[in-house]
């Protein structure tokens, strides 16, 4: 059945079997993709981006009485209605196509800039409003809904709460300091006046600086705190300044954080969040799946299948600087960066331990505490804390997350160290006053997601519009 008697997708079209299909009359609504004329015949396909497929209509000039002019009109991007009867097609790859009786031009489109050759993402990214009725573009953004959704089904499933976090906030929560200021003050107000110093954001709307978050975790914590399980699916901000293809300065982020979890579970949590995902889109996008296996990445399906069979590879921090460093040792050119214990693993690294070493996913837990945030729970050795990365082929980190510290003393400690004041702490340290309990959670960016079922080299390409350091469209 159609969704929409009237006017059903073309997909819903296209699904039914020929002889199910044939004989119903329908009215299509969608955007040109291409015209070609043969004779007296002109045949059109339209899509309407309910799927990768458009379907084909064929305007018999002498039989429909429908004027050379208007069929002319209807060129790449034109958008039309058009009305018909469904009739078994000869045409190669579909059951049925539109004999059509009637059209109305909807919008015409002389100029349109994406024509039927084919056109490079890098083209594509300077028209991000039109790009989405590209072939790409189209079956990445339905995928990404596919995926979104796929996200609340399991953690809504398992019991976990969908929390929102707020976008203003006044904490730093990676303690990174790559933050977006948010003001309503005029640059000259904020310039303190001569000789004088003023308090950051004294005047500002908040009375206090403010800024978009970088994590809604801190926040979730306290609600992990109440509920048990929750997690976040939002908007994240970053001014990193890193011009490359796997960062954005707004992406969305996935959050979920569980009271009385310990690292081991996190872990677990994690591994089966992604391989549902997998799975899930291997089962309800099969046709812009097949679409990005052929087109954008051979063997995707393949690898992606067989992830979401495998078990993840689990390395220490330790153990994989080792294996760094013998690696090497034994090819003096492998690395830009030499790696040593204490050092950040760099995305060089990251690829190694998925790409050559393992061939698969992998987890890297128990980082130097230097290296992470100042919430992970500190381990015995005084030295590493309880931090996992999920690193994948192609990407390096997807994941990246830990237990948290739920000791005041320690907790306290570790700020101080840091210089981070109870003054905009303090309901933080609370979570560890009252009730405390050990918990865990990890963050998963998106985009990133997207990136790897997708096989998109560049991340700017899946999302619908990019923001990153010097483009803003
Ligand atoms: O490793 P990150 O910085 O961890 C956190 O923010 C923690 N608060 C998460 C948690 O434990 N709740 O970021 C988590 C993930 C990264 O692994 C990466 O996938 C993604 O967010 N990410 C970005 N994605 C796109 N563009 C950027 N600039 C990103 N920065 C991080
Ligand atoms: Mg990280």
């Amino acid at each position: 059945m159609y969704t929409n008697v009237m006017f059903p997708l073309i997909k819903e079209i296209l699904e039914k079997s020929s002889a199910e299909a044939q004989g119903d009359e329908v009215c299509i609504r969608g955007w040109v993709r291409t015209r070609r004329d043969m004779k007296n015949i002109v045949f059109v396909e339209v899509n309407d981006g309910s799927s990768l497929r458009g379907i084909q209509c064929t305007f018999d000039m002498e039989k429909t009485g429908i004027p050379a002019e208007m069929l002319a009109a209807l060129g790449t991007g034109a958008s039309v209605e058009i009305r018909g009867r469904l009739v078994p097609s000869p045409a190669q790859g579909q059951a049925v196509e539109v004999a059509a009786s009637s059209v109305t031009l909807l919008g015409d489109a002389s100029g349109y800039p994406l024509q039927k050759k084919r056109h490079t993402l890098e083209f594509l990214r300077e028209m991000p409003h039109l790009r989405g009725r590209t072939n790409t573009l189209g079956a990445v953004m339905r995928v990404r809904s596919r995926l979104a959704f796929a996200v609340h089904r399991f953690f809504q499933d398992r019991g976990y709460h969908y929390l929102h976090t707020p976008v203003i906030t006044g904490s730093d929560a990676e303690g990174a300091g790559a933050m977006f200021r948010v003001t309503t003050l005029k640059p000259a107000d904020t310039a303190p006046a001569e000789g004088e110093t003023t308090k950051p954001g004294t005047g500002d709307f908040f009375g206090r600086e403010s800024f978009l978050t970088v994590s809604g975790q801190l926040e979730a914590e306290t609600y992990a705190a109440a509920l048990s399980r929750v997690y976040t699916f939002g908007p994240t901000f970053r001014a990193e300044n890193s011009n490359t293809a796997r960062h954005l300065a707004e992406f969305w982020m996935i959050e979920p954080e569980t009271a009385f979890f310990r690292l081991k579970e996190n872990m677990t949590l994690a591994e089966d969040f992604l391989k549902f995902c997998f799975q899930t889109i291997l089962e309800e996008c099969a046709g812009d799946m097949n679409f990005f296996d052929e087109r954008i990445e051979n063997g995707l399906i393949r690898t992606i299948r067989s992830v979401a069979e495998s078990r993840f590879v689990h390395l220490n921090y330790t153990e994989a600087v080792g294996e760094l460093e013998k690696a090497a040792a034994a090819r003096t050119d492998l690395f830009e960066f030499q790696p040593h214990w204490g050092c950040d693993l760099q995305s060089e690294h990251e690829r190694f331990l998925t790409e050559e070493l393992v061939h698969g996913p992998v987890i890297v837990t128990d980082y130097p505490k230097e290296i992470k945030a100042f919430y992970m729970k500190m381990n015995s050795d005084g030295k590493t804390v309880r931090a996992m990365d999920v690193l994948v082929p192609r990407l390096g980190e997807i994941i990246g997350g830990s237990e948290r510290e739920e000791d005041l003393a320690a907790l306290e400690k570790r700020m101080a160290e840091l210089g981070m004041g109870e003054e905009h702490y303090g309901w933080y340290l609370d979570l560890r006053r009252y009730g405390t309990v050990p918990h865990a959670g990890f963050g998963l960016g998106f985009e990133r997601l997207v990136q790897y079922v997708t096989g998109m080299a560049n991340i700017r390409d899946v999302i619908p519009y990019p923001r990153a350091a010097g483009q803003l469209y």
